[in-house]
């Protein structure tokens, strides 16, 4: 399973690349805000500033919503990084957009996938991610993970390519849900990474290792 961050947040992506489990970046305009990213030159300077420091798949987002225009922004996007794939979102010209990009061998993530039939319209389309988002459908009372299944399913049935990528994973059980539920990839906080650290059998346990270890060692 790879693991992608969900953040814009420098410091945050290189001490995720440190622990040595990184696979790649997702971001959005939201989070890029967040870190007060604005005016194209900056925005494109943020975005190879990421490329820098991970190895693997930067997810970069378009803003306009008509083809041409997500068209124009991605094929800018692109000659960023090779590691720049283009984050399109799912409404009717999103999915020209990927199918344009597809055909020219250029890679997207198809975002804010909340149904089934979304999901097979991108991979149809040729997405090379799909990004359900499962905290999000969890939020209004409706199951993020069932959404995971579904797709792995239909996917598997006709053995599209397009990776799931488990998106608005908020908390280790959605990961590990994911995980087992066969998600090819998920993209959440760096506080849900490093919270896959934590037992308290560890803790106890390794104190007492270093205890027994002083008891004859001094
Ligand atoms: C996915 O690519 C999105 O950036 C993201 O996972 C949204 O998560 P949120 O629901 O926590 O904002």
């Amino acid at each position: 399973m790879k693991f992608f961050i969900d953040t814009a947040n420098l410091s945050e992506i290189k001490e995720a690349h440190e622990l040595g489990v990184l696979d790649g970046v997702t971001t959005n305009p939201s989070l890029m805000a967040k870190e007060g990213i604005s005016g194209k030159d900056n925005v494109f300077k943020h975005y190879k500033a990421i490329c820098d420091i991970v190895d693997g798949d930067v997810s970069a987002e378009v803003i306009a919503t008509d083809l041409a225009g997500m068209i124009r922004e991605g094929e800018e996007l692109v000659t960023i990084d090779d590691k720049i794939v283009v984050k399109i979102p799912m409404i009717k010209d999103g999915i020209k957009a990927i199918k344009y990009f597809s055909d020219r061998g250029i890679r997207t993530n198809c975002t804010l996938v909340f149904s089934a039939g979304q999901a097979l319209l991108a991979a149809k389309a040729g997405a090379t991610y799909v990004s359900p988002f499962i905290g999000r459908l969890d939020d209004i009372s409706q199951d993020g993970l069932e959404l995971i299944e579904q797709i792995r399913l239909i996917y598997d049935n006709y053995a599209y390519e397009t990776q799931i990528l488990a998106a608005s994973v908020r908390h280790t059980m959605h990961l590990i849900k994911c995980a087992e539920i066969g998600a090819n990839v998920m993209t959440g906080p760096l506080s849900v990474m490093l919270a896959l650290l934590n037992h308290p059998l560890t803790d106890s346990g390794l104190a007492k290792f270093l205890a027994d270890h002083k008891k004859v060692n001094g």
